[in-house]
This record gives structure tokens, sequence and C-alpha cells, in this order.
């Protein structure tokens, strides 16, 4: 059974981001089971699923009663559309959704995942304001090394240039600004400079053609920046001066993550719409939306006016039922209580590594942190390209897994380790990820030192 898996992944399996000739000669890891905050491989080894599978299976795993409402919505209706018809669990699901948003969102248009949910929202803020009556609006501007999709129009928003530069020309309409990684900023610099960069970003590009802005409440890419005090706020000023509207990307803040519903309400601010996937079902169906407020909506309920977009699979029946399933469980252990109680011991974990050479910061929110890696603590030096793929690709990954933690080591920014482990997770599973992590990241700081001497 388990060579069977091998076999046939190896040989038909298109693996997404991966470099498959890297399991030429290696085991393509085949996740087959999870319980709670683990996942076990093909060969009952355990793991801590130390990042929800990819930030997304928020309830933790194996939670058969998700599985137990889509067999039911199997049974009374499989599938209909939302377009033009509309079924029960959309319908509901929808009005959960704003019943748990904060002000005037309310109005839901379901997608398949978060890719969709943000070409959807770039869509709709361009169509928002040509039914206004100011066609011209229809460029997006997002921050530098943010993730939002590989769609082409996400993609325009996703400001990472190695997965931007190979699909070029991208969408039209994109503009970048900076992020809001202040771990190597200087000390004078205004904390809210990033903000500040937004509106000159603007008015650069002329007021009359920026749609929108998209930010994520804590940015994912670079590892976990979270925005200065003030910053929304300042950002929200700028968009209302300007007439651009503020999506909020929280395909991974959104549903417990930082401790909330949604990311903005950890930073009290209120974007003009939300998109989500992900924690929505806790990925245990496929299902992303774009959360509008009432004034988005307006123009599109009278008369004529269409917002003339969709997929057939948005908000399919059994991935709604799955979420308002999801949703039942986050409610009944709250989950969100859970993450806001535990966060800080969490954090601390995460702190008590800076004893360790090679950590330079540790950052983020609620259930979602990354340790900056560093080849010089005080000058905050960091690895070049080829150290870095030695480190992260060469060493750390592996180990990390093989000792029985997944987790991230990224490099789409400087390198990073990034832990969002399932919101369950408590004091065993932080000790857990420390025994790992603990000596993991010793012996990579030993390596380092073994590279640069030869
Ligand atoms: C903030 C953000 N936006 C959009 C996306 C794209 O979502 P999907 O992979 O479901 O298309 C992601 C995926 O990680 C994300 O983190």
């Amino acid at each position: 059974m388990s060579s069977d898996l091998q076999e046939q992944a190896k040989r038909h399996l298109w693996m997404h981001f991966t470099r498959m000739g890297a399991y030429e000669d290696s085991e393509v890891p085949v996740i087959v089971r999870g319980d709670g905050c683990y996942v076990y491989d093909e060969h009952g080894k355990r793991y801590l699923d130390g990042l929800s599978a990819l930030y997304c299976v928020n309830i933790g795993h194996g939670r058969a009663e998700l599985g137990q409402a889509a067999a039911r919505q199997a049974q009374e209706l499989g599938f209909y559309t939302n377009w033009s018809y509309a079924h029960p669990r959309s319908i509901e699901l929808a009005a959960r959704i704003a019943a748990l948003a904060p002000g005037n969102l309310n109005r839901v248009f379901f997608t398949s995942g978060g890719s969709e949910a943000v070409e959807s929202a770039w869509k709709l803020a361009k169509s928002y304001h040509a039914v206004r009556g100011e066609p011209t609006r229809h460029k997006l501007i997002s921050r530098h090394l943010a993730y939002h999709g590989t769609s082409m129009g996400a993609l325009t928003a996703t400001g990472v240039p190695a997965l931007r530069t190979p699909f070029e020309p991208l969408t039209p309409g994109g503009h970048h600004v900076p992020n809001t990684n202040s771990y190597r900023w200087s000390e004078d610099r205004d904390p809210l400079w990033a903000a500040d960069a937004i509106e000159e970003a603007i008015l650069f590009e002329g007021p009359s053609t920026v749609a929108a802005v998209i930010l994520e409440p804590v940015q994912n890419s670079g590892g976990c920046f979270v925005p200065q005090d003030g910053y929304f706020q300042r950002v929200r000023e700028i968009c209302d001066r300007h007439g651009v509207l503020l999506i909020s990307d929280e395909v991974i803040c959104a549903w417990g993550r930082l401790g909330h519903w949604f990311g903005c309400e950890r930073f009290d601010y209120r974007p003009d719409m939300i998109t989500m996937a992900k924690g929505l079902t806790s990925a245990y169906a496929p299902l992303g939306a774009v959360l509008a407020g009432d004034h988005i909506a307006e123009p599109f309920l009278h008369g004529t006016e269409t917002f003339t977009h969709g997929f057939t699979f948005g908000g399919h029946p059994m991935a709604c039922a799955v979420a308002l399933a999801n949703i039942d469980v986050m409610e009944r252990e709250d989950l969100c209580g859970h993450v806001r109680a535990n966060e800080l011991r969490f954090r601390e974990m995460l702190e008590s590594l800076r004893d360790l050479p090679i950590v330079g910061d540790v950052r983020g929110a609620g259930y979602f942190q990354a340790i900056e890696l560093v080849k010089d603590r005080d000058s905050k030096l960091t690895f070049d390209h080829e150290e870095s793929e030695l480190l992260l690709r060469g060493f750390l990954s592996g180990e990390l897994f093989s000792r029985g933690l997944i987790c991230r080591t990224d490099d789409r920014g400087d390198p990073v380790v990034q832990l969002s482990p399932p919101l369950i997770a408590g004091e065993e599973q932080f000790a857990e990820i420390e025994s790992i992590l603990r000596p993991v990241l010793s012996e990579a700081w030993k390596r380092i030192g073994r590279w640069s001497s030869q």
C-alpha cells in the first residue's frame, strides 16, 4: 500500500510549489491521518502539525462532525449554484458570517478559495467604482513580499518577485508599497512611515485611478509582520481621503488565528471588504468568500446593476455545511478565547529561544508567529541566497520534519521559521515545539560555523 502510494505519487501527482526533483531519490511525505494537533504519515509516524496544514486546519484534525455535516448535505442536496439561484446552506452561512462580523460587513460573495476571493474583491472594487461613475479607478495597491494568491489578478497583488517574474506580464494596475517589517528600521524612523507610503503611492498613481488597497492584518510572507500601532487607522484615513477602498485579506488571519473571528478586530479597523478562505471551513472543504460592507453591495441591489462575476463552485452546499459545522465547534469550544488566553505562553516559549545566536527576531500575533534567523544578531546580518538554501532546504526543513515537527521554513523574504498551530494547541504542544526547535536551531548554528570556515 505504502510503496504503491509512493510510486503513484512520483508518477502521477503534480505537487504544488514543489521541487519534484527533490523526491527522485527520497520519499514523498504522505500524510494519511490526523487527530487534534497531530498528523500521521503512511508509516504511522506522528508529527505535531505546527502549521495547521497550511494555516488552515484551525479546529484541529479528525473532527468527524464536519464530515457528517457534509454527508447530510450530500443526501439532502449535493450541489446547486449561487448563480441566479440560492440554497439554504449558502444563505445560512452568509447570515452567520454577517452576524459575527463587525460593523456593516453584511454581504457575502462565496468563492472556492483564497485566490478567487482576492480576485473577486479586486473585481468588485472596480465594479463598485464603475457603477458609482468612477470607471477609471482600477488599480490595486499591495505590499512588498505579501502573498495574496496565484491566479493572475491575485498574483498581481502578490509582492514576491520570484512568484511574479516567471508569469509576466501580469494583470495591469498593480502597485506595491513597503510592508510593516520594522526589524531593520532605524530607530528614528516615523513608525507610521509605511502607512504614509500608501498615500504617496495613491498620489503618484493618481487617486482617480486607484480602486483599492489590499493588506493582511498580519502579513504572512516574510514572517508574520505585525502592523505598527495606529497603522491601520492611518491607512483607513488615507483611503477615505482619496475615495479608495480598503480590503483586509484575512485568508489566514480570520477565523480565530489572531484570537478573533476577524483579523481586523484585533487591530480595531474597519475594512470595506474582507477576503477569507482556509479557516472558514478549517479546510475540511474548499471555500472562500468576500465579505463586503453594505455600502459596497448597495449599488448592486437595484435596477439592472450586476456584479458580472462568479464561479461554479463558489458557495458549494457541502462546503457551506462544513463551514457551519466548523463555526459550531469554534463557538462551542470558544477557540477565539482559547487563543487569547494562551497566545502569551506560546510567544514566551518562542521568546525563550532568543538565547540562541541564530534567533534574530520573534514576531507575530495570536497563533501566528515567526522567528527570523540571522547570521549575526548584533548587526542583524541575514543569509545570502546560497546560505539560505543550505540552511533552510539543506537542513532545517528536513531535520524539523524528521524530528516530528511540521512548521514552515521560508525565505521569500529573509529566512524565517513560522508556526501557526491549530487553535486548540496548548502548553503540551508549546513544550513539544520547543523541545524540537531548540536542538535543531542550535545544530543549524554549528553548521553555519562549519560552512563559513570551509
Ligand atoms: C493572505 C492570503 N491571500 C490569499 C491566499 C490564496 O489562497 P488560496 O491558496 O486558497 O488560493 C493566501 C494563501 O495562502 C493567503 O495567505
